[in-house]
């Protein structure tokens, strides 16, 4: 196996490309990959100010890595969510890649800072944990990036978690979200721009780029989100890959291409709120919302009532 660029022994094939790569044009693929997204999607301008939303995964600890060799100003933010000894690992993992690295971290843990944690939000509100805790992800996301002056919001989102979801909103026709599944969402009026730079990387790749760079990741997944619906599609959507290389890439691109405008965005509006309401703020933290306070709000007040839930420790894998 030899790379295609240099013919030097390869270190990885990626079938989709129809080629291997050896480490040094492995990592140049990397960051051409995320600079063409960021250029083709006008996700960001030379000089802005980037936050990048890091979990102590591959995808957004590549992500910080990869915007920080394009010479951005990149912060990052980490949620300490409350998932026991994961999410303990899980912020390990980012400070030690901030550390190492002398970059600016910004930590936000959900029980000292906002009085509850995702597991007893999630028992409280009767809410699944992945929805209490994507609830409190994006409105903490949002809050701290306009506080902090941000030009854009980056996740770590890349080609399997944005195939998963187009596949997952195309089989029920979910068009209001078909209309906001867009690598870049512009700033509005209590949000910021939000971006997904690794949308032409896959998984594997992300996972490849850390273990070439020296980056110690965390490899668990959520113990809260174990075989959900999206971990489903993604094993439908390898299964087609295997069969189709590039069927990923061609149902999300020529989605983008040929289909997303076709469907109009709806205004903003939390989880659960009537859809014909219009939005207004909330009363108690002003972020926009259809409601009089907004379901984040909502949400904390009731897991804060609520008995703390101790979750069992978990068996870590490393
Ligand atoms: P997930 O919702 O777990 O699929 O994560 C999607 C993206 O959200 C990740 O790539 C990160 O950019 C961000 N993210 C997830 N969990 C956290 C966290 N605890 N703190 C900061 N960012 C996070
Ligand atoms: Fe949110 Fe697991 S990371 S429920
Ligand atoms: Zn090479
Ligand atoms: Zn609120």
């Amino acid at each position: 196996m030899k790379c295609r660029v240099c013919r030097e022994p390869a270190i990885i094939d990626i079938r989709r490309h129809n080629a291997n790569f050896c480490v040094e044009h492995f990592l140049r693929l990397c960051r051409d990959q995320v600079a063409k997204a960021i250029d083709r999607f006008d996700m960001l301008q030379p000089g802005e100010r980037v936050l990048v939303a890091v979990s102590g995964g591959k995808d957004s600890l590549a992500l910080w890595d990869i915007l920080g060799e394009l010479g951005y100003e990149a912060h990052g933010l980490y949620l300490g969510l409350g998932i026991g000894d994961y999410s303990d690992a899980s912020g390990e993992a980012v400070r030690a890649f901030a550390r190492t690295r002398d970059l600016p971290l910004i930590e936000v843990d959900l029980r000292d800072h906002e009085g509850f944690d995702v597991p007893t939000a999630a028992a409280a509100s009767r809410r699944s944990p992945c929805s209490a805790c994507g609830l409190s992800k994006r409105h903490l996301f949002d809050r701290v990036a306009l506080d902090g002056g941000f030009d854009a919001l980056a996740t770590g989102h890349n080609l399997d978690d944005e195939a998963a979801v187009l596949l997952g909103n195309l089989v029920k026709w979910e068009v209001d979200y078909l209309a906001r599944q867009r690598p870049v969402l512009p700033a509005g009026d209590g949000f910021p721009r939000k971006i997904k730079p690794l949308v032409r990387l896959t998984e594997r790749e992300t996972a490849a780029y850390c273990v070439v760079r020296g980056i110690d990741y965390q490899v668990d997944e959520c113990p809260m989100a174990a075989g959900n619906r999206q971990l489903r599609l993604k094993e439908t959507l390898n299964d087609l890959e295997r069969r189709s290389p590039g069927a990923k890439h061609d149902l999300y691109f020529r989605f983008l291409d040929r289909a997303v405008d076709r469907f109009v965005d709806p205004p903003p509006e939390d989880a659960g709120d009537p859809p014909s309401a219009s939005v207004g703020r909330c009363d108690e933290c002003g972020a926009p919302t259809t409601a009089a306070v907004c379901a984040y709000c909502r949400l904390r007040a009731t897991a804060r009532r609520a008995e703390p839930v101790a979750l069992a420790p978990t068996r870590r894998r490393r």
